[in-house]
């Protein structure tokens, strides 16, 4: 007979070996995990769940809750059951358990995967076809699909000076963001594009800072970042355009400037994720579609 509990910060390397070898399409790193479990803005060691027998780890589910535009959402955020132990109901206790709690804490809804901030997946990839039928017999239902999209790194150049040159003659200044942009850039997004503020938070700790922005005058006007979510796994953006300021070419270079710091990273490849506009990426740096995600919700 396995039992319930909580995670607790030791479960971490039990946990690395468990989910690698556990889910098919996708392979964690130490400090991956403990970027999505410990390092999550709302971490609650009671949202998460581990599912053990004697001394092995069975089943693990990692919830977490926020309150998105003044709603309250509990999120799925990983969910892993031990190959040879599937179909015994180790999941539905898991998820059962992590949906008490939510319902206790006040959420509306659950949803699975896209948790803005800090998430691995935007939703459930539907290669995890056992995830789309468990969710389904949970009472989800699937209301969006999403994708990510993948740059080569190794084959294109994302020099940008000849278009700056240009823009700098409209009186636009394109430039890496330092510490003293900080607070104006912040609350740009935060008027803007609010839901977006912590990644870019994080772009901040990169050397150097991984955000770069363009200014009309002494005023920014728009921002892209990256390795502001999954660390270190060439994850790109976010990135937005004041309104007035779309279609003047910014966003392709504060696009391709993000894209040269992962070159000189010596990364391969960037993952654009949670897309969003695939013409302008495709066009731009030959992005294709990489992986779709089905997104799933629950009103509880
Ligand atoms: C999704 C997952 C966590 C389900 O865990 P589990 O312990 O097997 O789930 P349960 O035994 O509680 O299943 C409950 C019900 O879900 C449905 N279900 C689960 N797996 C299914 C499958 N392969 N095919 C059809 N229905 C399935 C069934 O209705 C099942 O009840 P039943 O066995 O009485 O018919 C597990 O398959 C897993 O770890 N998959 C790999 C990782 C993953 O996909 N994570 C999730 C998001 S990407």
């Amino acid at each position: 007979m396995g039992q319930l509990r909580r995670f607790k910060e030791s479960d971490i390397i039990p946990l690395l070996n468990f989910c690698n070898r556990n889910m098919a399409f996708d392979q964690f790193t130490e400090p991956l995990l403990r970027e999505k479990i410990l390092e999550d803005p709302d971490y609650s060691p009671e949202n998460v769940l581990i599912y053990q027998e004697d001394d092995q780890i069975l089943g693990f589910i990692d919830g977490v809750t926020r309150e998105i535009n003044n709603e309250k959402i509990g999120y799925v955020k990983l969910m892993v059951v031990e190959k040879k132990y599937r179909r015994q109901g180790i999941g539905t206790q898991l998820y059962q358990e992590l949906e008490n709690r939510f319902k206790k804490l006040g959420m509306q809804k659950v949803r699975v995967y896209d948790v803005p901030f800090n998430y691995f997946m935007p939703g459930i990839d539907p290669r995890y076809t056992p995830a789309l039928a468990f969710f389904e017999v949970q009472g989800f239902k699937r209301f969006a699909d999403t994708s990510n999209m993948v740059v080569d790194l190794t084959n294109q150049s994302f020099e940008t000076k000849e278009q700056e040159k240009e823009l700098l003659g409209q009186g636009i200044t394109i430039k890496r963001a330092d510490y003293q942009d900080r607070d104006e850039l912040l609350s740009f997004i935060e008027e803007y594009f609010p839901l977006w503020r912590y990644e870019v938070m994080n772009a901040y700790n990169s050397i150097p800072i991984a955000i770069h922005i363009a200014l009309v005058g002494d005023k920014i006007k728009a921002f892209s970042a990256h390795n502001g979510n999954n660390f270190g796994t060439g994850w790109f953006g976010p990135m937005g355009t004041h309104p007035d300021l779309r279609g003047k070419g910014i966003g392709s270079i504060l696009l391709k400037r993000c894209l040269r710091d992962m070159q000189n990273w010596g990364l391969e490849k960037s993952i654009i994720p949670w897309v969003g506009p695939i013409r302008f990426y495709s066009y731009y740096v030959n992005a294709v579609v990489d992986r779709v995600f089905w997104r799933y919700e629950k009103k509880v």
